[in-house]
């Protein structure tokens, strides 16, 4: 039976990094406040003329050089962002064009913060299907354009940046299982409820939340997907060697862990200096972990995101 396989991963952050303190001299805000509620210390911003596809383009070249996979030989490239260059054509359209390449499918996933979790669930049913051999997936977001800055409830919370990783058919299984949910009918807690319409923007083009409904929301939701997904494989929590939960907030992660039985070294945290990045954040985290040698070959991982939709899902994933 054909499985996928992540044969390689990516990460890339833009350079300026904006610190709490920075913020706390144009809004009412604290270094101590910020870390407190959220553990985020920094967070990275992209220049004003760095786009989504901008910052997926060096993660997908570190991610297709330690796969050792040529851009060419890719058959599908799947981009989750919410926040594109374009409405249209899609950041994958993009994406491709800048990665020098033609002709392979390529196409964008709308699914907030569970965004890389939804690309990831779909080039991996590509390759079970046999329609793909060699995919793309990419969690990119340029999420500063869409934060009021004035809004101190929720500008202090995200970041920019981008992760990608390489999947290729193979017979050992490298993804055991993924599961996605939706619900609709929570898309008030957490939305940026606006679109263009005649050249002008009808609604509001900045991040709304409900933080308190959400935080509620993503530990209940974070710790049932985590055990679907394990149930799916007849594994239990005994079995995970990491934890990559979507970065939101570090007493998110913290409670997800300890409804899960997960003890805290088995979670890889990155939001404190990345704070919430969206889509790009569980590739951001797994790139990191790789990287830094803390995920090895034959680890198993399960990755978890959760965001606006409402969306949620889990892959169980073995390096
Ligand atoms: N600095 C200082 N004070 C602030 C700030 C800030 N940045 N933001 C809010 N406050 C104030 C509020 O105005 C309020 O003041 P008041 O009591 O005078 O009215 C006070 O702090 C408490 O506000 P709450 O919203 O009740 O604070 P809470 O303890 O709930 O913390 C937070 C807010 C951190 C957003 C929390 O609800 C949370 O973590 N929610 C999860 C949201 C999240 O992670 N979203 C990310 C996107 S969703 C996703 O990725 C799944």
């Amino acid at each position: 039976m054909i499985r996928s396989r992540i044969v390689g991963t990516g990460g890339y952050l833009p350079a300026r990094i904006v610190t709490n303190d920075e913020l706390s001299r144009t809004l009412d805000t604290s270094d101590e406040w910020i870390r407190s509620r959220t553990g985020i210390r920094q967070r990275h911003i992209a220049a004003p003329d760095e786009t989504s596809s901008d910052l997926a383009l060096p993660a997908s070249r570190t991610a297709l050089a330690a796969a050792g996979v040529a851009a060419a030989d890719l058959d599908l490239i799947v981009v989750a962002t919410s926040t594109p260059d374009f409405v249209f054509p899609s950041t994958a359209c993009l994406l491709q064009a800048k990665l020098g390449v033609r002709s392979c499918p390529a196409f964008d996933v709308q699914a907030v913060c569970s965004g890389f979790v939804y690309a990831l669930a779909t080039a991996d049913s590509f390759i079970r299907a046999g329609q793909s051999r060699r995919a793309l997936v990419v969690g990119t977001e340029v999420f500063s354009r869409i934060l009021d800055w004035n809004d101190r409830g929720t500008c202090v919370l995200f970041g920019d940046g981008a992760g990608a990783a390489v999947l290729v058919a193979d017979e050992r299984p490298g993804i055991h299982a993924t599961v996605l949910h939706a619900d609709g009918a929570h898309a008030g807690i957490l939305s940026v409820p606006g679109n263009v319409c005649g050249g002008s923007i009808v609604g509001s083009p900045f991040v709304r939340m409900d933080g308190q409904a959400v935080f509620k929301f993503a530990v209940r939701v974070l710790e049932e997907a985590a055990r679907e997904a394990l149930g799916r494989c007849g594994l239990g929590v005994a079995d995970v060697d990491w934890l990559i939960p979507h970065q939101a907030n570090v007493r998110i992660l913290d409670a997800t862990a300890r409804k899960l039985g997960i003890p805290p070294e088995k979670v890889v945290v990155t939001v404190d200096r990345h704070a919430n990045t969206s889509a790009a954040s569980v590739p951001l985290a797994l790139d990191e972990a790789v990287r830094d040698g803390r995920i090895r070959a034959g680890h198993r991982v399960l990755l978890e995101g959760v965001g606006g939709g409402f969306t949620w899902g889990a892959a169980l994933v073995e390096m």
